[in-house]
């Protein structure tokens, strides 16, 4: 089952998905001496991952992977690479970052980034956004990608411009060890509501969720008992 937190503003619910973030890269180092963590684009994490940034980890010891990236030039300024070296890679010493090649098109840049991934048997820590339709990274509703099993997969037509990504595969995510969700903001109420009520999202299909929202965000799903399946 997920897990909810709930939390009165963005701000704290940022504050303590960071807190909890930490927790769990110090869990990972302290059992296997590395972490191995997939990371969020969209806007919501940056607070997020400011407040990680502060954090006193050992950081050489961190592996930095993203959960998608949009199939635009590496320099297009809505690049998730981009968004997180603004707001985190450039704020930590050591960052072993590895970004997504989307420039090369959906197709070349997932075959690239699986053949990246698929020696990390299982990522520590996917941290992950929430789109309004139930994705997650670029795992769109009712979109072929969601059936392929390769590390990385091509996204095709996504709803959310651009049309062409590269996204971890839902059995990357179900894989890991640990996933995290901040999401906050009346316009994901909506959707945080389905999710609740089980219904068959791409969020509902990765496994159990840590989840850090706010109380807009919950302002649909007040008193509605979690009765989301979720397979592991
Ligand atoms: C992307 C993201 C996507 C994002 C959600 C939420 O490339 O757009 O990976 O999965 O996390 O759409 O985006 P916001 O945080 O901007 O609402």
């Amino acid at each position: 089952m997920h897990e909810w937190k709930i939390f009165s503003c963005i701000s704290e619910a940022s504050r303590a998905a960071a807190d909890f973030i930490a927790e769990q890269i110090e869990l990972a180092i302290s059992l296997r001496d590395v972490c191995y963590v997939l990371l969020p684009g969209g806007v919501t994490p940056v607070v997020c991952l400011r407040k990680l940034s502060e954090k006193n980890i050992p950081w050489e010891k961190v592996h930095w992977y993203l959960g998608d990236e949009r199939c635009v030039a590496k320099s297009h300024a809505s690049r998730n690479d981009l968004m997180l070296e603004i707001n985190f890679w450039s704020r930590i010493p050591n960052a072993n970052k590895y970004s997504i090649p989307a420039e090369l098109g959906a197709e070349q840049g997932a075959a690239a980034y699986s053949e990246m991934i698929a020696p990390i048997k299982h990522f520590d820590i996917a941290f992950l956004g929430l789109g309004e339709d139930g994705h997650t990274a670029s795992l769109f509703p009712d979109n072929a990608a969601l059936n392929d099993t390769h590390p990385a997969v091509p996204v095709f037509n996504s709803p959310k411009p651009p049309g062409e990504r590269v996204s971890v595969s839902v059995d990357t995510l179900k894989n890991a060890r640990c996933r995290v969700i901040l999401t906050a903001g009346a316009a994901k109420a909506e959707v945080l509501s389905k999710i609740r009520s089980g219904e068959n999202l791409p969020v509902n299909t990765i496994g159990p969720v840590h989840w850090f929202v706010d109380s807009e965000a919950m302002s649909k799903t007040v008193n509605k008992p979690d009765t989301s399946s979720t397979s592991k």
